[in-house]
């Protein structure tokens, strides 16, 4: 018997050829989209989005608050449109919500559902399932709700949310974006101020949508960090969201131009938060030549248009405190790294073995099959750069994880020998049609049959 198609088709192969050229508009910020349809939702009346990512992860989210019984409609690429139920609005489920690989979902739709007095069982794929839930399950336990979990606080989960929540005042004990988000949305639905302490400041796109829904919240330094504070119980303000494009999608093609000898490109619309950016000031710190232009806000948020040519990059030592504004970008920052002079060290990122994969064996064990020298610590990563193109020559576990094929892909675009991945599939969370985009700048990125 033979194996079905999509199976096959799944693997990639990525080789070396000629030099990237043209502009690339990448797909809408993934965590910018999650929340335009979570804090919509939450409005009285209608929102209006455009270039909403409409990947996988962001059209779990979309499904879920559908069966949640919110109202959303595409209209066409990227416009969608939300009719929202207002805070404390939403009706129970008729089954269970499957999130597939999205824990940004997960983790933000436990917040939401906190206020409402029904039991929501919120599941999803082999990766998600094995991914720390306890992070949320501590402080909106406080708040008054209720979990059911599977052992070691993982998927699938059954949260009761509470008609009375109680407002709370919360320190992270990790630098967490969805925890924070998660917090502040449960916060809506208790009445008085509910506050966010964060040690080191985590990206702050809830923050910013939740001023543009008219919501009474502040923030004010704290030490390194931010303590945020959002009044429970608003009646939230419909309007509209341009979604900019996503940075942490566009490592991908920018650091392929830095590789790829005589490559130009360009990266319109990038979302330019500097909670998001410490990818590009690393990129810039190892010799990249990358010029921003065009600034300007779009939608609450700093955008500008990226510039990217080719670069002999030099190794970087990249300090603890810029994780959370690089965070995702680690896996493909080490692929520069692999190509660079010199040694780089990455501190402080023991949060990638909590990602859609363990990130930094993933990351270790591919560059180590691709000829390269790593040292994976427990909380850091060494690479020790080739100067030039890696051997290559892997085939690469994606482990449900886009992030790693991606950047494997990347990496197999500069290396001597071609470097596959066995499975694609995950590229569509936050990607759709990456090898297409790719392609169409010139890169030799194709199916495996
Ligand atoms: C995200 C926060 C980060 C990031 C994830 C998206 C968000 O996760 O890795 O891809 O949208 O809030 P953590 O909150 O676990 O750091």
């Amino acid at each position: 018997m033979t194996e079905p198609n999509t199976i096959a088709t799944s693997k990639l192969t990525a080789r070396r050829g000629g030099p990237l050229r043209g502009a690339l508009r990448v797909p809408g910020d993934k965590s910018i989209s999650h929340r335009a349809l979570m804090f919509a939702a939450l409005a009285v009346g209608e929102t209006a989005i455009s270039g909403l990512l409409e990947g996988d992860d962001v059209r779990h989210t979309a499904a879920a608050l559908q069966s949640l019984g919110v109202t959303v409609t595409r209209d066409g690429p990227g416009a969608w449109r939300v009719n929202g139920v207002g805070v404390g609005g939403l009706t129970p489920p008729d089954d269970v919500i499957d999130l597939g690989n999205s824990g940004t979902a997960a983790r933000l739709l436990c917040g939401l559902l906190a206020g409402h007095g029904f039991s929501t069982v919120l599941t999803g794929d082999a990766s998600l399932r094995s991914r720390p839930m306890g992070r949320v399950v501590t402080p909106l336990t406080a708040m008054g709700v209720t979990f059911q979990a599977n052992e070691g606080d993982r998927m699938p989960l059954t949260v009761t949310g509470s008609d009375d929540l109680r407002p709370t005042a919360y320190t992270l004990p990790v630098a967490s974006a969805q925890v924070k988000s998660a917090v502040l949305l449960a916060g809506l639905h208790a009445p008085g101020e509910t506050s966010v302490v964060e040690p080191t400041p985590t990206r702050d796109h809830s923050e910013r949508m939740l001023s543009h829904f008219g919501a009474d919240i502040r923030v004010v330094a704290e030490g390194n960090g931010r303590r945020i504070t959002v009044a429970g119980q608003p009646e939230l303000i419909p309007a509209a969201i341009a979604v900019p494009a996503d940075p942490s999608s566009a490592a991908f093609p920018a650091v392929a131009a830095l590789l790829v000898a005589g490559s130009e490109i360009s990266l319109p619309g990038l979302c330019t938060n500097p909670t998001r950016t410490g990818l590009y000031t690393t990129l810039a710190e190892m010799g990249a030549d990358l010029s921003w232009d065009n600034e300007r806000i779009e939608g609450g948020e700093p955008v500008a248009d990226l510039t990217v040519r080719a670069s002999q990059l030099k190794g970087v030592e990249v300090p603890a405190e810029r994780a959370p504004a690089m965070i995702d970008e680690y896996p493909v920052l080490a692929m520069a790294a692999a190509c660079a002079t010199g040694t780089s060290v990455f501190h402080g990122v023991g949060e990638l073995r909590h990602k859609e994969s363990d990130r930094l064996a993933a990351v270790a064990a591919g560059v180590i099959a691709c000829g390269v020298v790593v040292e994976e610590g427990a909380d850091s990563l060494t690479i020790h750069g080739t100067g030039k193109a890696p051997a290559g020559g892997a085939a690469i576990a994606a482990a449900l994880d886009h992030r790693i094929a991606m950047s494997f892909l990347v990496l197999g675009l500069a290396s001597e020998a071609p470097i596959s991945i066995d499975d694609a599939s995950s590229i569509e969370t936050s990607f759709p049609d990456f090898a297409g985009a790719m392609s169409a700048l010139g890169a030799e990125i194709a199916p495996d049959v």
